[in-house]
């Protein structure tokens, strides 16, 4: 028996929060490697057309209604996820909702739905797909979680503490599955430049940049492209067998200062951040 089970030529995979963002450019990375996939999030229209642009392009794709605060609605995407493409291969779990909220002051009921959503949902999708993958001994799991697990943020604790307990399944899960072939894997991005935020208040996404820019996050204003996200997926999924990335840290690199780095500075108060959200580049 060999010592690992080396990557079937067709690895059929699932990934959520596929209608726009990191989720979206994963799926299109996925496809262009030949894999069947999967697309799954709440807007239909959404998935069609990020399907119809994989299909233009030779690729497999389908599509599957996903609400991951609703167990039915998991149950419906696994099952329709097998009738489409067979058994799944590779999850990407990229859903995720994030919304200003306060540690002080949250709404529970909108605490809680960002649990259900960022934590309870997945664990509910990841744990039904697991059993095919252990018994053919092969399988990837990537789970999208946050530079937040690193540096929460303020007025973000819904989305903290969903990711904090994302990161936390995850490294159990890596443990649990030692030995058994299959991989778990944690991409934690830094900012990037998604339709995450789109929908804040921009005084509210003022208020927040300013405070975590105070807490020592956001310490430029460059944003990851979410297709730079989806090539360290693709690099965790095509990690040769035997080769597991645990965790990858994907974080925007800071741009040229207007000034050359040996130039001592000259008074005056320097550059400010322009950006965040509010302001992307
Ligand atoms: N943008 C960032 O700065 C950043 C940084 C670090 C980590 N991340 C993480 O990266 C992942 C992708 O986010 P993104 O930046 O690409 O944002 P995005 O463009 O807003 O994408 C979020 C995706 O999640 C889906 N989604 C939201 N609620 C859902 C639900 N209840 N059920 C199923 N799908 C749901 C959305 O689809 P529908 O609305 O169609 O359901 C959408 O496809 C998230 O897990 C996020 O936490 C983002």
């Amino acid at each position: 028996m060999p010592r690992f089970v080396p990557h079937p030529d067709r690895r059929p995979a699932a990934v959520t929060g596929a209608s726009s963002g990191i989720g979206r450019a994963a799926a299109l990375a996925l496809a262009a490697a030949g894999h069947p996939v999967v697309l799954g999030a709440r807007r239909l229209a959404r998935l069609e057309e990020a399907a119809q642009e994989i299909r233009a392009g030779g690729g497999e794709a389908h599509v599957a209604p996903l609400d991951l605060a609703d167990p039915g609605s998991v149950a419906a995407f696994v099952k329709a996820a097998g009738e489409a493409v067979g058994e799944i291969d590779v999850v990407v779990s990229a859903a995720g909702r994030n919304q200003p909220d306060s540690a002080e002051h949250s709404d529970p009921d909108d605490f809680a739905t960002t649990v259900a959503v960022n934590l309870l949902g997945v664990q509910r999708l990841v744990g039904s797909l697991l059993p095919a993958m252990v018994r053919r001994a092969h399988g990837d799991v990537v789970f999208i979680t946050s530079e937040v697990v690193r540096l929460p943020r303020v007025r973000n604790s819904g989305y903290s503490a969903s990711k904090w307990g994302l990161h936390g399944y995850a490294r159990t899960l890596q443990m649990e599955l030692e030995g058994s072939g299959v991989r778990a894997s944690i991409v934690q991005p830094g900012q990037t430049l998604s339709e995450m935020g789109s929908d804040w208040d921009p005084g509210v996404t003022t208020e927040l940049l300013e405070q975590w820019v105070r807490w020592g996050v956001a310490r430029h204003d460059h944003f990851l492209r979410p297709q730079a996200v989806a090539a360290a997926v693709m690099s965790v999924v095509q990690a040769p067998a035997g080769t597991q990335f645990s965790l990858v840290e994907v974080e925007p690199q800071a741009p040229l200062p207007a000034r050359p780095r040996h130039q001592p500075p000259t008074g005056g108060g320097g550059e400010e951040p322009a950006g965040g959200w509010g302001g992307r580049t």
